[in-house]
């Protein structure tokens, strides 16, 4: 084992880490395209009650675990272990969530690669070179290998740098460059003919969505990954948090940063499609719903910025680097799961973990971006919608079936002296053991059979 592990040097530090780990592509595409998808307000609606009832608990497990053990994932689950076989169990269920972490970053490069591609393409149409900006906004093998090679450098090279110089430093430089970049488009966008109608699509609730399984699967998915839950990255990021921090506001603070964020980014997508309508941009499928999915980001929203003429460079350029950078701070948190585990489990010195496993990350993007019709989707299915819960389900029974609560209070104590007498303590521990899992079985057993 390692002896000097990093640790964030500031409050700020972490929260801007784990909030950056939070927002990624999953709030500023998924989740203003989910909500297109599922009834507007009706998905907002539920997936704030899901982000606060179902993910936050969740979230506080894997931070709690995480600072107590001070270790990755799966040394983490076989500490606060008592018997063999839950050690045993333990073990398996950390590794899994490493291969899962793994597995996402694969996938989430090449999405992370088109982004840049996206973000050179107006800087190379104006300095005149047609032929490699339509290059690198059609589909294909070599743009999504090479896009996402660059991607992968980017991420280990912050890694490697480690916890306080690498993760914490450029966390707290992307976090703010975005939000900013993010507040000009949607003051921007919100000024636009058409945008209002787009504003009613996305904050009007249909009530009549807000109870189909389908919505609430949706939501469910979306709070999980959104909020990087299950795969240990969390609780890595926990164990990285200075024992004086208060635990359960750390947490709230990270979710609420998520959700207002994922909110905002409906504030600027919905009104933009909206007003791609206005210019004479198709928004609407065959089947009559809202273009969703990647035709959105790459399809009706270049062809608005192309129609917004010479304005249309600049705020094409704001958004694909707003895209990149949020998608950067999320891929940073990915790699330090195995990381970590390399480092602390094999001896590793970090540099020598990160190229490594950043090699190997980007093999297998390679292996899904070759195959992409067979592989892309399968696992992106397998493991965001079936692993992410299922991990999610596992840490909640370790924080509180396989772990001693004593323990558990102890551990928030040290940053939260009064907790006892807190809501949280009143309601989580409880909460955690029941109804969480309960939620989380019932939620997969619909997704699985719908
Ligand atoms: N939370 C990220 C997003 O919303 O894009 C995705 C993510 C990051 C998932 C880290 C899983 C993870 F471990």
């Amino acid at each position: 084992m390692s002896s000097s592990r990093g640790q964030f040097s500031s409050k700020t530090g972490f929260i801007l880490a784990a909030s950056g780990s939070a927002v990624g592509l999953g709030n500023i595409w998924g989740f203003p395209t989910n909500a297109a998808e599922n009834g507007g307000g009706a998905f907002v609606l539920i997936y704030f009650v899901l982000a606060f009832f179902l993910a936050y608990p969740a979230l506080m497990a894997e931070l709690i675990i995480g600072r107590h053990t001070k270790s990755n994932m799966v040394s983490a689950l076989q500490q606060i272990s008592t018997g063999k076989k839950a050690k045993r169990i333990g073990k398996y269920t950390g590794l899994y969530g490493v291969i899962i972490a793994t597995l996402i970053l694969s996938f989430y490069s090449i999405i992370a690669g088109w982004m840049l591609a996206f973000l050179l393409e107006p800087l190379l149409t104006i300095t005149g070179f047609p032929e490699i900006s339509a290059w690198l906004t059609a589909f294909g093998n070599t743009r999504n290998i090479i896009f996402s090679a660059v991607f992968m450098l980017l991420t280990t090279a912050v890694v490697s740098a480690g916890v306080e110089e690498g993760i914490e430093k450029w966390s707290c430089r992307l976090m703010p460059s975005m939000l900013l970049l993010m507040a000009c488009l949607i003051a921007y966008v919100m000024f636009q003919e058409g945008a209002i109608a787009g504003l009613k699509v996305y904050l009007l609730p249909d009530f009549r969505q807000i109870g189909d399984p389908q919505l609430i699967a949706s939501a469910m998915g979306q709070a999980f990954f959104s909020l990087s839950l299950g795969v240990g990255t969390m609780l890595i990021y926990g164990s990285y948090l200075r024992p004086d921090e208060n635990l359960p506001t750390m947490g709230a603070i990270v979710t609420l940063v998520d959700s207002s964020i994922a909110f905002l980014a409906g504030l600027l997508v919905l009104p933009a499609l909206f007003v791609a309508q206005e210019n004479g941009v198709t928004i609407y499928n065959a089947a009559g719903n809202l273009i969703a999915g990647p035709d959105l980001i790459f399809q009706t929203l270049p062809a608005l910025f192309h129609d917004m003429g010479t304005i249309g460079i600049p705020v094409g350029l704001v958004f694909f680097s707003l895209m990149t950078i949020a998608a950067l701070t999320s891929s940073i948190s990915m790699l330090e799961v195995p990381v970590s585990y390399t480092i602390e489990n094999h001896g590793a010195s970090r540099s020598l973990a990160t190229w490594l496993i950043g090699v190997i990350i980007f093999s297998s993007s390679t292996l899904i971006a070759l195959n992409f019709d067979a592989l892309f989707t399968v696992v992106v299915t397998l493991t965001t919608e079936y692993s992410q819960p299922l991990l999610g389900l596992m840490l909640c029974i370790f924080a509180t079936w396989v772990w001693h609560r004593d323990m558990i209070l102890t551990e928030i104590r040290s940053g939260h002296p009064q907790v006892e007498q807190s809501l949280f303590w009143k309601i989580w521990p409880g909460y955690v053991r029941y109804c969480c899992p309960a939620l989380i079985i019932l939620m997969f057993i619909q997704n699985v059979v719908g």
